[in-house]
C-alpha cells in the first residue's frame, strides 16, 4: 500500500544523500529492505514502567500493536515515554503531567514519525499523551491499558482507592482492626491493570473514547482480557490508516468532541480530575472550553453507571454489562451526532446495537442512579474563578450548608491537629485546607478529601463540607469542594479565611462564599504561617512549573505550552 502523499518520515529517509544514508543505516538492523520507502513509521508511545505498575503490562500490549502496524504496511517503533505511577510519585504525579506531555511532544516531533499509538492507563498517563498528541498534531490513537480484575477481601469485592479510604476510616472509627486492615492489602490489586473503580484512570479511558481518540468499544476492556490484545492489534492497523487519511487531532477534535466527552464524564459518574485534563487538552487544541461548559453540558446528565465510588460495582462489571457504548446509547440525544472518532465515523454510529446486559450496573435512562450528575462549578467570594464539586459523590443534606471554618495551612498542619481532642470542630464545621494548589504544593495533590476528625467519626459523622485548592482522588467521595481558583498561593481569598469565619456553600445556586464583609477582607493579608506553607522551589522543573503553571480553572497547564507547534520537521542534525 503506497502513501497518498509524501510521508513526514521521508524527510529523514528519502533520497540518496549522506544524511538519508545515516538515518536509514542506523535503523536497518534487520528491518525489511522496503521499511523506509513509503511505509508509515508508527511510534508506539509507551508508558510501561515497573514504577507505574498499572501500566507495566503495556509492553505485552505493545507487541500486539506492532503486529497490527506491520500487517497494515506500517513500521512500528516503540518509544518509551515518561511514565507516572499515581501511587508512587511524589509530591504528586500531577506535578509531572505537563513535563511528561512536553517530553512526549518533543520526542515525537524530533523523530522520523508519521503517526503514533498512545499507550496509557494510570491516571496522568493518558492526559499527558493526549496533550502531547494535540500539540505535535500527528495522527494519533489512544489505547487505554484497561482496569484490573476485582479482588475480594472476606468475601467482599474491593474497589481500588475507594476501599482504602473506607477501610482506613473504619480503623480510625474502631470498627476494623489494624491487622485486618493490613491483611486486605494483598487483596487490593488482583491483576495487571489500573484501578478498577471509576477513578481517574477509568474515567480518562472512557472519556478519551467519547472524545473520539480510541477505537470505539476498546476503552474499559480489562487489562488481562484477551480482547484488549485484539483491540491493540486493531489499533495498530488503524494508526496506519490514520496516516494515509491524514487524520490528525486538529482535524478530528472539535468543540463537539468535547461535548461528547463531557456527557460521557457525567453519565459514567467520572472523576473530577477529568475536568482538569479536558481543559488542558482543549487548551492544546486552541478550543475555547471553559469550566462553565463543563457545568452547562454535564450537570443535567443522569448518572447511569453504578460504580464505586458513587455506587456499587467495578470496572469489569461495567465491561460485562455492555461498556461505555451501551451507556452512551442511553444518552444518545445529548451527544453531538457529527463528532468523529479516529475511524472517521461519528461516535453515534457505534451505538445502535449496544445493549445493556445488566441493568443494575448500567441503568437504563428511565431509571438513573442519579437524576442529574456531572460536576457543578461554584463561584463566589471564596472562589472568584471557580471551584468544583461532584454532587453525586456528596451528601444531599450538605449541598446547602453554612458552617464555621476550621482552617489548616498545609496537609502537615492538618494531620498534626485533626485528631486533637481539643480541636474546636463539630459536624457542622467546614474544613478548609490551603496551600495545595498548582503553585502552592507544588503540583496540586489529591489531598482535598480530608479525613474527618476521629472524635466525630466515633460519633457516627461520615461526611462534612471540605474546601481545598487541591484535587481529590477520583476514587474518593464526600462533600468536597476542590480546585478552588485562584489558589491561596496565587493570591486567592482562600489565603485570607480564618478559623471561625462562616463559609456558605449552595450547590444548587452554584455559590461558594465567605461571609466576611468585603472591607474586612480587603484589610486582611495572609499570615506568615499561611505563606510559609507555599512552595518556593529555586531551580529545576519545580521552579519552571511554579513560575509558569496556570490555575486549576483552565487545567493547570504551563502558560508556554498552550496551543500547538505542529509536526514540522526541524533542522538536520549533522
Ligand atoms: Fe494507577 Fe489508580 S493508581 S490507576
Ligand atoms: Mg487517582
Amino acid at each position: 500500500m503506497g502513501a497518498l502523499r509524501p510521508l513526514r518520515s521521508a524527510q529523514w529517509y528519502g533520497g540518496e544523500h549522506r544524511n538519508a544514508y545515516i538515518h536509514r543505516a542506523w535503523m536497518r538492523r534487520g528491518a525489511p529492505s522496503d521499511a523506509f520507502t513509503g511505509r508509515p513509521q508508527i511510534a508506539i508511545a509507551n508508558t510501561a514502567s515497573d514504577l507505574t505498575p498499572c501500566n507495566a503490562h503495556l509492553r505485552e500490549v505493545a507487541a500486539s500493536v506492532r503486529d497490527g502496524v506491520y500487517e497494515a504496511g506500517g513500521v512500528p517503533l516503540e518509544l518509551p515515554v515518561m511514565s507516572l505511577g499515581e501511587t508512587q510519585v511524589r509530591p504528586t504525579a500531577m506535578l509531572w503531567r505537563n513535563l511528561a506531555a512536553m517530553a512526549t511532544e518533543e520526542m515525537l516531533r524530533a523523530n522520523p514519525v508519521d503517526g503514533v499509538v498512545l499507550l496509557g492507563g494510570c491516571d496522568k498517563t493518558i492526559p499527558s499523551l493526549l496533550m502531547a498528541a494535540a500539540s505535535v498534531d500527528l495522527p494519533a490513537v489512544v489505547l487505554p491499558g484497561g482496569p484490573m480484575l476485582t479482588g475480594t477481601f472476606r468475601g467482599t469485592p474491593l474497589g481500588c482507592g475507594t476501599d482504602v479510604w473506607r477501610l482506613s476510616e473504619e480503623v480510625r472509627a474502631g470498627t476494623l482492626s489494624q491487622e485486618e486492615f493490613t491483611r486486605s492489602e494483598s487483596a487490593m490489586i488482583r491483576s495487571r491493570g489500573h484501578c478498577n473503580t471509576m477513578g481517574t484512570a477509568s474515567t480518562m479511558a472512557l472519556v478519551s473514547e467519547a472524545l473520539g481518540t480510541v477505537l470505539p468499544g476498546a476503552a474499559g476492556t480489562p487489562a488481562p482480557d484477551s480482547r484488549l490484545l485484539e483491540a491493540a492489534h486493531g489499533t495498530g492497523r488503524l494508526a496506519v490508516d490514520l496516516v494515509h487519511a491524514d487524520r490528525r487531532p486538529s482535524t478530528l477534535l472539535t468543540r463537539a468532541s468535547f461535548r461528547n466527552a463531557i456527557v460521557a464524564l457525567s453519565a459514567v459518574g467520572g472523576s473530577t480530575n477529568a475536568v482538569m485534563h479536558l481543559l488542558a487538552v482543549a487548551g492544546r487544541l486552541g478550543i475555547d472550553l471553559t469550566l462553565d461548559d463543563i457545568d452547562r453540558l454535564g450537570s443535567r446528565v443522569p448518572v447511569l453507571v453504578d460504580l464505586l465510588p458513587a455506587g456499587r460495582f467495578l470496572m469489569d462489571d461495567l465491561h460485562r454489562a455492555g461498556g461505555l457504548l451501551a451507556v452512551l446509547r442511553q444518552v444518545r440525544d445529548l451527544l453531538d451526532p457529527e463528532a468523529l472518532t479516529v475511524t472517521g465515523h461519528p461516535l453515534v454510529d457505534y451505538l445502535d446495537d449496544r445493549e445493556i446486559w445488566d441493568e443494575e450496573v448500567i441503568r437504563p435512562r428511565s431509571r438513573p442512579l442519579v437524576e442529574e450528575g456531572g460536576i457543578a462549578v461554584l463561584r463566589g467570594s471564596l472562589a472568584p474563578d471557580g471551584a468544583v464539586v461532584k454532587p453525586a459523590a456528596a451528601s444531599p443534606h450538605l449541598l446547602r450548608h453554612r458552617g464555621r471554618a476550621v482552617v489548616f495551612d498545609s496537609i502537615e498542619d492538618f494531620h498534626a491537629r485533626i485528631d486533637d481532642p481539643a480541636l474546636d470542630v463539630d459536624a457542622d464545621s467546614v474544613l478548609v485546607l490551603r496551600g495545595c494548589g498548582p503553585k502552592g504544593y507544588p503540583g496540586m495533590p489529591e489531598v482535598a478529601n480530608m479525613p474527618l476528625p476521629s472524635k466525630l467519626l466515633e460519633q457516627g459523622v461520615r461526611d462534612m463540607v471540605r474546601i481545598c485548592d487541591g484535587r481529590m482522588s477520583g476514587t474518593a467521595y464526600g462533600t468536597v469542594v476542590l480546585h478552588v481558583a485562584p489558589e491561596a498561593a496565587a493570591g486567592g481569598p482562600l489565603a485570607l479565611v480564618r478559623t471561625g469565619d462562616v463559609v456558605s456553600l449552595d450547590v444548587p445556586a452554584r455559590r461558594l462564599d465567605l461571609d466576611v464583609d468585603a472591607d474586612e477582607l480587603a484589610r486582611r493579608t495572609p499570615s506568615t504561617a499561611t505563606t510559609a506553607g507555599f512552595a518556593a522551589p529555586h531551580r529545576g522543573w519545580q521552579r519552571l512549573y511554579v513560575d509558569h503553571v496556570r490555575q486549576a480553572d483552565t487545567g493547570a497547564d504551563l502558560d508556554f505550552l498552550l496551543g500547538s507547534s505542529g509536526s514540522e520537521v526541524t533542522r538536520e542534525s549533522h
